[in-house]
């Protein structure tokens, strides 16, 4: 195993999606985007999980402490309806909260005049040395809410003791101010 390579989680939560009711575009806008934003190797893998609290903990839990992801990005299932418990899960197995993600992402999509954006109770929480962020569920929110989050992205993964992860220059502002020389 490359201990220098990114493992990424990318976890669609949605009933319909699982049950093959509609193609997921959630968890092929997260794999795009970061295509574009990443310049240091790194994989992703997948999961497409319904809107069951128990299940998203176990594939968190999973893609954490088994597979080793230093970075967990999962899409959907963030709003206030009765099966909207994505954030509910990963709160539950979390170490710490990092808050900061949140407020970014729903400052970032009120400020492109979404009113809905309070809406979301989107999150970021690391589990030991894995950080894992909650996106919605619109591909376009994915893509706004994530370039919102990704400069930051480097640099937490660094503290938490995971790869080096170099941004594309082009997509992504470089910030690493405690990158070893
Ligand atoms: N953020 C952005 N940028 N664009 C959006 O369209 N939709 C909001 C919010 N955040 C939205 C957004 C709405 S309407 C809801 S209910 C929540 O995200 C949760 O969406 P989810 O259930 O798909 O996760």
């Amino acid at each position: 195993m490359d201990s220098n390579i990114l493992k990424v989680g990318i976890v669609t939560v949605s009933d319909r999606a699982r049950r093959g009711e509609y193609e997921d575009k959630g968890g092929p806008a997260v794999v795009a985007e970061l295509t574009e934003a990443l310049r240091s190797p790194w994989e992703a893998i997948t999961r497409i999980v319904p809107d069951e609290q128990d299940l998203i903990e176990d594939a968190l839990k999973d893609l954490a402490d088994e597979l080793g992801c230093s970075l967990i990005i999962t899409t959907g299932g963030t709003g206030p309806a009765p099966r909207d418990v994505t954030p509910d899960a990963t709160h539950s197995i979390a170490t710490r909260e990092l808050p900061g993600f949140g407020e970014q992402m729903r400052a970032i999509s009120l400020k492109k005049g979404i009113p809905t954006a309070i809406l979301s109770r989107q999150c970021a929480v690391l589990r030991n040395s894995t950080l894992i962020i909650n996106l919605p569920g619109k591909p376009s929110a994915i893509s706004e809410c994530l370039e919102a989050v990704l400069p930051a992205i480097p640099d937490c993964i660094n503290l938490i003791g995971g790869p080096l992860v170099e941004t594309n220059p082009d997509k992504v502002r470089q910030f690493h101010p405690h990158k070893q020389h």
